[in-house]
């Protein structure tokens, strides 16, 4: 964290509320997601980073058992959380410290002491870097913190259970259906490692990511997400159908995402003569989770090209067969990849609309970005930003 998020957030805090010296400071990550996507609803394949952006959360515990919460992002006004009573849903940010609350007692938690806190992420709404779930854990933590729990390691059993604590507030309270790549991811990530995870069981690796004279860099379209819920949703009932007909013709599986290619192989045509769409979705999702497999071992090996072509097959069969990308997607990920430098470019998150990645030629970055965001502007009239956040360490305390 640098030192001027430090200084910005005790200002932000001392025109709030009183200062004091019992101050603790929890950070949370956002994620990219290099391959693997729209495969964590299957019990299939993911491979996420975390990101040096986040959530953080500024917190002294009082003498109360109330949480008086002001978000420096949605300034409103101060957010009262009574511990003890039943949360009502208010559809703002509040939401996501109840949801975490109702979920951290239904997991036995003792939560009884409230905080005084400020909240400030630096990930772009919308951007599909999962401001939401890092929002989530780094409220779990500020509130476990306060009430004396010990802060997990990120990748711990510990960490996990939180990890789907925040996805049970995103689905329950919230009422957004997601997977649990992006909690898991933010909870677990280390710094300039990928987590191969496997999303039924919670099984997971690292693996270091070296690109070598490469470096990742965040494109986002400026378009923000819409429609992305119901066209979520319906990409996840089209994959639970795909499914049942797989079952229908013999699969015996207890997920999706444990289908293989080989297995697909066998039944493709059948299933692509009875329906195009169904077979698309499946196509996609059985190919992307393979794709997981060989892109992580791809690191391992130190193999930049093939990783490379993984993630560019990815963002192809997300644009055609699962159809998640659309115009501005495409467009600058076309950009992206008809510009000398880069080698790699795919969406991340859930798509349409949000974020891509490209990996590019790290001693060229400003030449690249700006012949990007030209072509880019030029296709749709929107101008692009760009990041380059370092690989980062999962949820945890700041210490100050
Ligand atoms: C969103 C969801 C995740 C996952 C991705 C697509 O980020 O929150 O659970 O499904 O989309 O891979």
């Amino acid at each position: 964290m640098t030192e001027d998020i430090r200084k910005f957030l005790f200002e932000e805090y001392s025109k709030i509320f009183v200062n004091s010296e019992k101050f603790r400071l929890f950070f949370a990550p956002g994620r990219i997601n290099v391959v693997g996507e729209h495969t964590d609803y299957t019990g299939g394949y993911c491979m996420p980073a975390g990101i040096s952006a986040g959530t953080f959360v500024l917190v002294k515990p009082n003498s109360s058992a109330e949480f008086n919460a002001f978000s420096i992002n949605f300034p409103d006004k101060i957010l009262k959380v009574d511990i003890s009573s039943n949360q009502i849903k208010e559809n703002n940010w509040g939401d996501y410290l109840k949801g975490v609350l109702v979920e951290l007692a239904a997991d036995g938690y003792k939560i009884d002491r409230g905080f005084d806190g400020v909240v400030y992420g630096n990930i772009p709404n919308g951007s599909g870097l999962s401001s939401s779930a890092s929002l989530e854990m780094s409220l779990i933590l500020a509130i476990l913190g306060i009430n004396g729990y010990n802060i997990p390691e990120n990748g711990s059993k510990e960490m996990i259970k939180l990890t789907l604590c925040a996805q049970r507030a995103e689905n329950n309270f919230v009422g957004v259906k997601c997977g649990i790549l992006d909690q898991f991811a933010i909870g677990n990530a280390k710094e300039n490692r990928v987590i191969k995870m496997k999303c039924d069981t919670l099984d997971f690796k690292y693996s270091p990511i070296n690109l070598k004279d490469k470096t990742i860099i965040i494109m986002n379209t400026n378009k923000k997400r819409r429609l992305e819920e119901s066209k979520y949703n319906e990409r996840r009932s089209e994959c639970e159908r795909g499914f049942e007909i797989l079952k229908n013709y013999g699969i015996k599986k207890t997920a999706l995402g444990d289908v293989t290619i080989g297995e697909w192989n066998e039944l493709k045509s059948k299933v692509k003569s009875a329906d195009e769409i169904i077979y698309r979705r499946l196509n996609h999702v059985v190919g992307e989770n393979d794709r997981v497999l060989r892109a992580f071992e791809s690191l391992q090996n130190d193999d930049l090209s093939r990783l490379a072509r993984l993630i560019n097959e990815s963002g192809d069969s997300l644009k055609t067969d699962f159809e998640v990308t659309g115009d501005y997607l495409d467009a600058i990920v076309e950009a992206a990849r008809s510009t000398s430098g880069v080698i790699a470019a795919r969406m991340t998150g859930a798509g349409f609309g949000g974020c891509a990645i490209a990996i590019a030629q790290k001693d060229d970055l400003d030449k690249i970005k700006l012949e990007i965001s030209q072509k880019y502007q030029k296709s749709t009239g929107i101008a692009p930003e760009f990041y380059n956040y370092d690989i980062s360490d999962g949820a945890r305390e700041i210490e100050i």
